[in-house]
This record gives C-alpha cells, structure tokens and sequence, in this order.
C-alpha cells in the first residue's frame, strides 16, 4: 500500500503510520500540527518509506498532488476536541467540511481508495446500549457549538456516501468511539489524560456534570490494525462501521481506577459544565458501541482493557522530563 494519512502527525494517525511502515508500506503524512506534533512522529522520521508534508486539507492543490501520488488514503486530519470546538468553530466546521470534500474529490480524480474516520458523535444524545450503525442520530441545536463537531462528522458522511453512490469512489467511513491511549492529549478535553495528569501532578481530578456519565474507552493499539484492515476488505467499502470497546465505565469510576492506579491522593472535585466546557453543553448519559459489523467484517475484538489502557498512559506520562501541563 501507498498510503496518506491525514492528520497523521495526530493521535490516532501517529500511531496508524507506524503501524502501516512496519508492515511494509510506504507511507506520507499531511498535517497542519494544529493539534498533532512533530515530536508523535519521532519515531519513523527516518524511516525510508516514510514522509512528512507540512500543510492544510483546506489546501486543495496540495492535496490533489498528494492523492495523484498514493492508492489509499486514510484522512483523519480534523478538528477535535470540546475545548477547539468550543475556541475555534468556524474553523474547527470549515476543516472538518471543506477540507474532508477535498479529501473526497482528489482521491475520486485519482481513484484512490480513502477511509474517512467519522465518530460516535453522529450518534448525538441517543443513549441506546449497543449502538447499530443504522441507528438514529438525536442532536441538539445546530446553534449550540456543541454540536457542530457531529454535524460536520454526519456532512462528511453523507458526502462520502453520495461520492460513492454517485461517482463510484471506494470509501469506507469508520466512527471511531472514544479511542485513547499514549500520545493522546489532554490539552484539549480528552478526559483520561486530563485525569492522569492531574493525579500525577497531585492536582485534584475534575469531573465535568455529576460523573454518571458512562462511557467505553478503546486502546488506540486495538483500532490501528482494524483501520488497515478495512480499508484492505474491499466489502466494506460503502459501508460505515463502528469500532469501539463495549467495557463500559461512569466518569465518576474512572477517576477513582485512576488514583488507584497512580496511587495518587488528589482529590475529585465536580465542575459545572458551563465552567469547564462553556454554556449550553449537553452531555451524552451513555455511549456504548455495537461492534458486530466490525468483528463480521474483520473479526474485529478489542484485546486490551480499561486498566491496561490506564496502565499504558500512566507509564507515558511517568517518564523522566515528561510533565504533561495539567489542564481542568
Ligand atoms: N480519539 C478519539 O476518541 C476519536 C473519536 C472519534 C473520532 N475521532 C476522529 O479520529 C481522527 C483523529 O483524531 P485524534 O484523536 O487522533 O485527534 P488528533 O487531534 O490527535 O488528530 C487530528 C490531527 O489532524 C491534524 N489537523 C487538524 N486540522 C488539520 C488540517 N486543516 N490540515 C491537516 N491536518 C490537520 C491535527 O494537527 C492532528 O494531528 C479525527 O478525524 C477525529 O475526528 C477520534
């Protein structure tokens, strides 16, 4: 495979090119580093099959001539993030809009084959457990900031959808749950870096709303292989899919498997979201995926649990010289 990743100096897509090199692929990254950093790439810099191009989605003959130069393209450069939601939304709608119909149209022109990584956020406030990719989306006002991120996400969709079904662009969306894992920051909302920040530090841990939140958090090692897998099943294509953990945790437990995993003696204390998140912020009671699709597909199973993804973040930000800034 000859692969571009956007966003791939990010999270997720840091660890995707390193798992696409080691396999043998050839591989070439677009970032802005709005949110990713060089240093997530430090790794395979050197790598020969490797390359790193400094620019925007939003740039449209960039990615055109990036496209023209791949087979497959896996775009995750987007907007993330409740704080950069909150800070930059006009911004944060024209990346995650335009830059992905860029994304579509180049690898249409060039015939690539793309995987788009949608989000669980599609699938707003509805609570049901196990949710089905045919489910329906309940969101709130298109008004509220809040929702912006998973209106865009569903734009992206139904335009990935309507490039396939109309012009016969290869594409498979994947709606990613919450994915966590080393590498991922807390500067921007994600909560289990902000917890293991915070407890490191000695900090109290603070929970947005009254922490009965539930959610499920999957090891960014256990999405990685499902995301090549994918885009390598030709069936999947013009399908999305769901990939996520099923282990669910309230917000309130994972504070407290967070001091104990740390041994920390912070305290938790319950920020009102129009202070931690700003006003109007509606929360989502529950979020648990159905992976069904995922596991016929691609015998996809999470293997890791919720303490070995603790344990892994712990051990990245207990490194000697590495002090994560503590954010609330
Ligand atoms: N981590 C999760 O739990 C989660 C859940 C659902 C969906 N996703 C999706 O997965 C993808 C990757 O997310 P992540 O968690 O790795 O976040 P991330 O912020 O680490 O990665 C996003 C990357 O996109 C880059 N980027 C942003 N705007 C860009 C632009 N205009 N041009 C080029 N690059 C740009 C950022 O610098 C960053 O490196 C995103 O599309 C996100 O919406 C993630």
């Amino acid at each position: 495979m000859h692969a571009l990743i956007t966003g791939g100096a990010g999270f997720i897509g840091s660890h995707l090119a390193e798992h696409l090199l080691s396999a043998g692929n050839q591989v070439v990254v677009l970032d802005d580093l709005s949110t990713g950093s060089a240093e997530n790439l430090s790794s395979i810099n050197d790598h020969p099959h490797f390359r790193y191009v400094p620019g925007s989605v939003l740039d449209e003959a960039l990615v055109d001539t990036l496209a023209s130069e791949v087979d497959t393209i896996f775009h995750l450069a987007a907007a993330v993030g409740s704080f950069v939601i909150r800070d930059r939304t006009l911004q944060s709608l024209r990346t995650n809009i335009h830059g992905t119909e860029n994304v579509l149209a180049a690898a249409h022109r060039h015939h690539a084959g793309v995987l788009i990584a949608s989000s669980s956020e599609i699938y707003g406030k509805n609570t049901k457990v196990g949710l089905c990719e045919d489910d329906d989306r309940v969101v709130g006002s298109p008004l509220l900031h809040r929702w912006s991120y998973s209106e865009a996400k569903a734009v992206d969709e139904s335009l990935t959808h309507a490039y396939g079904t109309e012009l016969g662009l290869q594409a498979v969306i994947v709606r990613l749950f919450n994915t966590v894992g080393p590498r991922q920051s807390g500067r921007y909302g994600m909560v289990i870096p902000r917890f293991v920040a915070q407890a490191l530090a000695g900090a109290p841990l603070t929970i947005f709303g009254t922490g009965t939140q539930v959610r499920c958090f999957c090891h960014v090692h256990d999405v990685v292989p499902a995301l090549a897998a994918l885009v390598a099943h030709q069936p999947a294509y013009g399908s999305a899919v769901n990939l996520g953990s099923c282990e669910q945790v309230s917000i309130a437990d994972l504070a407290l498997r967070v001091l104990a995993l740390t041994g920390s003696a912070s305290d938790i204390i319950h920020v009102p979201y129009e202070l931690g998140i700003g006003p109007g912020y509606e929360d989502l009671q529950r979020r648990v995926p159905d992976c069904t699709r995922a596991r016929e597909m691609i015998g996809f199973r999470p293997l890791r649990t919720l303490d070995d993804i603790l344990r892994s973040v712990i051990a990245e930000q207990s490194q000697p010289g590495l002090a994560p800034t503590v954010v609330i």
